[in-house]
């Protein structure tokens, strides 16, 4: 039996972990798996609905490590975390993305000298004043297996002389928007519930720290939304920072701008997938937008998922007023081509996980 033990703390890395969790969990995987919850996101829509609905198995620690700064965020995880992996004497730790509990999972693992796995490994913005790039860059440098997403990770680690740590499993993500689309269609009924048609909104989200803590960039990426939200309506499910920073800096929101709660993964997969257009700044969202043919405007300067701009639908355009606007409008008049691309494996990325950690222990 392999004792593993996955570090996981965010959104994001809930879908992730979905994915790789129910393969550990099939019968013959050989692999005891303990999961520790950082608790960097406690809200129920940003944590335990998406264990409940994607049936992650209820994590054996959860930190309780909540907010804060990122030194006083991360180097509370560091404590909390080495106590648990120096009792439970894993053979492996198991990361994921690019937040500050990939990063604490990363340092207590290489302090510890335990193996460590990193899932959607070697993405680069090349902006390091993006927390999330240090934490990425860190992580890879650290860990004995970086599974990538895609080619262009293995070369990002091939450039930074990381190549013998690089395999090429596909994207989890993928794997969830396969496994997970079915079901939710079972479930839910949201256009009802937000009150859009399908395939006649815009569905929004907005998370990133450069655009949530810069006042300016804030207004312009609302006040855009509320325009366009005067064409076609726009759902914007709401992060709490986000809502924070809204209010924060007095913000007037467009009525017609229709902000709700998050919502739970599977109303989430739905209403993408009827989307007319995703207008957001999430790395996650950004691929979900490509596997299910909906038109992206990334509001950023650059992004890692850089096959979803070459084919034509994704369109980056930072911030700004004018281009957030004009580029949805185009989009929303003319949906691009079919690209035909598949840059992020086939739907087995997990099970390619399973047998790369079996493969490195063996050794
Ligand atoms: C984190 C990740 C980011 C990821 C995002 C996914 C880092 C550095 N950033 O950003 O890469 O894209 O998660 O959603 O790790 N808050 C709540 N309730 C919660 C969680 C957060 O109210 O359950 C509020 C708090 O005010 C907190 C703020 O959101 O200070 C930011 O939370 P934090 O986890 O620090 O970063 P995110 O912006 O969520
Ligand atoms: N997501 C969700 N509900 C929401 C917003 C996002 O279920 O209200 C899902 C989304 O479908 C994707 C993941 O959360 O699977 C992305 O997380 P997020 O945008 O918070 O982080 P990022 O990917 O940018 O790190």
């Amino acid at each position: 039996m392999i004792k593993i033990l996955t570090v996981i703390g965010a959104r994001p890395q809930f879908v992730k972990a979905a994915a790789v969790s129910s393969v550990f969990a099939e019968k013959g995987s050989d692999v005891q798996e303990i999961l520790v919850h950082t608790g960097q996101h406690y809200d129920k829509d940003m944590s335990e609905i998406f264990f409940n609905e994607l049936h992650i198995p209820k994590e054996k620690y959860n930190l309780n490590i909540g907010s804060g700064s990122h030194g006083d965020q991360t180097g509370r995880m560091l404590s909390a975390l080495e106590k648990v992996v120096m009792d439970e004497k894993p053979d492996m730790l198991l990361i994921y993305g690019d937040t500050n509990s990939t990063l604490a999972g990363a340092l207590v693992a290489s302090k510890l000298h335990i193996p460590c796995a990193h899932v959607e490994a070697g993405m680069r913005s090349f902006n390091r004043m993006m927390p999330e790039e240090i934490n990425r860059v860190v992580s890879d440098h650290v860990c004995q297996i970086n599974f990538c997403s895609c080619d262009v990770a293995m070369k990002n680690l091939a450039n930074e002389g990381r190549a013998h740590t690089g395999v090429l499993v596909g994207d989890v993500m993928y794997d969830c928007a396969l496994k997970f689309a079915g079901l939710a269609a079972k479930l839910y009924a949201p256009f009802e519930k937000f009150q859009v048609k399908a395939g006649n909104y815009v569905l929004m989200t907005c998370h990133r720290a450069e655009n949530t803590d810069d006042p300016e960039r804030l207004k312009s990426i609302i006040n855009a939304a509320g325009k366009l939200s005067a064409e076609m309506p726009v759902l914007f499910p709401i992060h709490p920072r986000t809502k924070n920073f809204i209010e924060k800096y007095s913000l007037t929101v467009p009525e017609t701008l229709k902000l709700v709660p998050p919502v739970g993964y599977l109303e989430m997969v739905l209403l993408e997938k009827s989307a007319g257009l995703i207008l957001t700044d999430s790395g996650g969202v950004q691929k979900e937008a490509f596997f299910y043919d909906v038109p992206c405007v990334t509001m950023r300067d650059e992004t890692e998922w850089v096959e979803t701009v070459e084919c034509g639908w994704n369109i980056l355009t930072g911030a700004s007023y004018e281009k957030i606007l004009d580029t949805s409008l185009n989009f929303l008049k003319k949906k691009p081509a079919k690209s035909g691309r598949a840059p992020y494996g086939d739907g087995h990325a997990s099970e390619k996980i399973l047998a790369g950690i079996k493969n490195y222990l063996k050794k």
